[in-house]
């Protein structure tokens, strides 16, 4: 195997590497639309491939041309039936490289792609003898096409054109911005690396990326000055973060964990919130700053997804359900009264009532304070909307309500346990009745008391008298 060449799985080689530097540069590179120029060879199993290739490649902003020489995209779909199929391939490459070259020295970038059956049959040796090649996929993996090309883009400084339409509720975060009271979002990542099936984000908002720590810090002193005692560190895969800093312990990388210790160094920073994070990227590090830093808030929104191993590997999530149950008692054990959230997707495709199933007897084994669910909605150009077996929706709709109603047992169940209990609540704002404030729980629990507008932007303890299913009633403790 080429030395670059990094191993994705037995029908897939490519040589971008997994985690690309520079990502930002190219997101604000040239954004026109790219061209894609198939060329195949073989039978009718391959002419239907090439269509399907078009297919989920389209949604990534190529258009499909009939000349080879400025396509930004060229797949050899090839054919091995006959002798010399490997040679045929490699003079064809050959002729591309030519092309590839003019079109580098004029700025642009032509990827180049070998799918089919000489791809399937001698992909090592095709990177190994044509550095040209930039990807090599064979016919059980094109479902995987629109994450090499995205990799193979990020590697090259190239921006993807996508027409993915933006679904708020999926792939945004909450916009950091001026703070309008004691609690602020603070942006320290963007982006994702782990493309799952069913996502449009690793698409839309590029590779992952880290802010650096210095200018974190600068804001997060800025913020603390105008009144913020509360910040929420954002990013789509915030415990991924790996932004640079000062050396320290021997790195100038700084992890997660190492940015929040920091952060409550910070005079007037008395909580600490991140959101939203991936279970593989829950290190032992950020687990043990759970335990450690008192202004590290007990919640935790670590997303699962399903609670079928087999959903979990169609979703490419790269965890399973019994490492997630080992991460959240690792995190319990440092942190015993943190509250747990998450994100589900029902209806999935190939999901059958006993996957479900499993999804409902692993949210009975943990017990969340909250959770989003979702029904499984289908996003042209992800690798799940071209899957077998997808849910209908009525089945999708009833198994979302049964999932919604017990997580809604389990967040009234979390609530009630607070009665009686005396904490610290920071007070946000005016409630919705006459002399009532608003404020929040160290686990994100609303909470109203009647008290001055005076105690707005500041922590007091309350002892918690009642619960609504959303939120909390409590009064103010005078200290004497
Ligand atoms: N369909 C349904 N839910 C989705 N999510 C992301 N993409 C989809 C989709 N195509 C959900 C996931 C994720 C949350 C932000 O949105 O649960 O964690
Ligand atoms: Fe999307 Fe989150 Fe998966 Fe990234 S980790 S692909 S943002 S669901």
């Amino acid at each position: 195997m080429h030395e670059e060449a990094a191993h994705l799985s037995q029908d897939v080689l490519t040589r971008s590497p997994d985690v690309v530097a520079g990502a930002t540069d190219a997101a604000q590179a040239d954004a026109a639309g790219k061209t894609l120029f198939i060329q195949t060879y073989g039978c009718q199993m391959n002419v239907y491939d090439s269509e399907r290739m078009a297919d989920v490649l389209r949604p990534l902003g190529y258009r499909q041309v009939d000349r080879p020489d400025t396509a930004n995209l060229v797949v050899l779909n090839t054919c091995h039936i006959r002798e010399k199929a490997t040679e045929k391939v490699y003079s064809e490459i050959g002729r591309l490289k030519a092309h590839k070259d003019v079109m580098a020295q004029k700025g642009d970038h032509m990827t180049i792609a070998i799918a089919g059956c000489v791809a399937q049959a001698e992909g090592e040796e095709i990177m190994r003898r044509a550095p040209a090649v930039d990807l090599v996929v064979g016919p059980q993996a094109y479902h995987k096409l629109p994450e090499l090309i995205a990799r193979a883009a990020r590697a090259s400084g190239e921006r993807l054109e996508t027409s993915f339409e933006a679904v708020e509720k999926f792939d945004a975060l909450p916009t950091a911005r001026a703070p309008e009271g004691p609690s602020a979002f603070l942006s320290v990542q963007e982006g994702c690396d782990k493309f799952c099936t069913f996502c449009v984000v690793p698409y839309t908002r590029g590779a992952e990326y880290s802010r650096n720590v210095d200018s974190i810090i600068a804001e997060a002193r800025g913020l603390a000055r105008q009144g913020v005692r509360e910040i929420t560190l954002l990013g789509q895969n915030v415990n991924a973060y790996h932004g640079q800093g000062p050396q320290l312990e021997g790195s100038n990388t700084w992890s997660l964990a190492q940015l929040v210790r920091h952060l409550a160094k910070i005079g007037g920073i008395e909580r600490i919130r991140y959101t939203t994070s991936h279970p593989c990227d829950m290190g032992d590090d950020l687990i043990a700053a759970h335990g450690e830093v008192p202004e590290l808030m007990p919640y935790l929104h670590l997303p699962v997804q399903s609670g079928s191993n087999k959903i979990l590997k169609a979703m490419n999530r790269k965890h399973s359900v019994e490492s997630y149950l080992e991460t959240l008692a690792k995190v319990r054990q440092a942190r015993p009264d943190i509250a747990l959230a998450s994100d589900f997707i029902v209806g999935f495709p190939g999901e059958t009532e006993q996957d479900f199933e499993d999804t409902m007897e692993l949210v009975r084994a943990v017990g969340y304070a909250g959770a989003f669910s979702f029904k499984y909605s289908r996003r042209p150009g992800t690798p799940a909307a071209e899957m077998y077996g997808q849910v209908d929706p009525e089945v999708a709709d009833d198994r979302l309500q049964r999932l919604q109603a017990l997580i809604l047992d389990q967040q009234r169940a979390f609530n009630t346990s607070k009665v009686g209990q005396t904490f610290d609540v920071l007070f946000t704002g005016k409630g919705r009745n006459e002399g009532q404030i608003l404020g929040r729980s160290p686990w994100l629990q609303s909470v109203h008391v009647q008290g001055p507008e005076a105690l707005i932007g500041q922590l007091h303890r309350v002892r918690i008298i009642a619960t609504a299913s959303n939120s909390l009633t409590g009064e103010l403790v005078i200290s004497s």
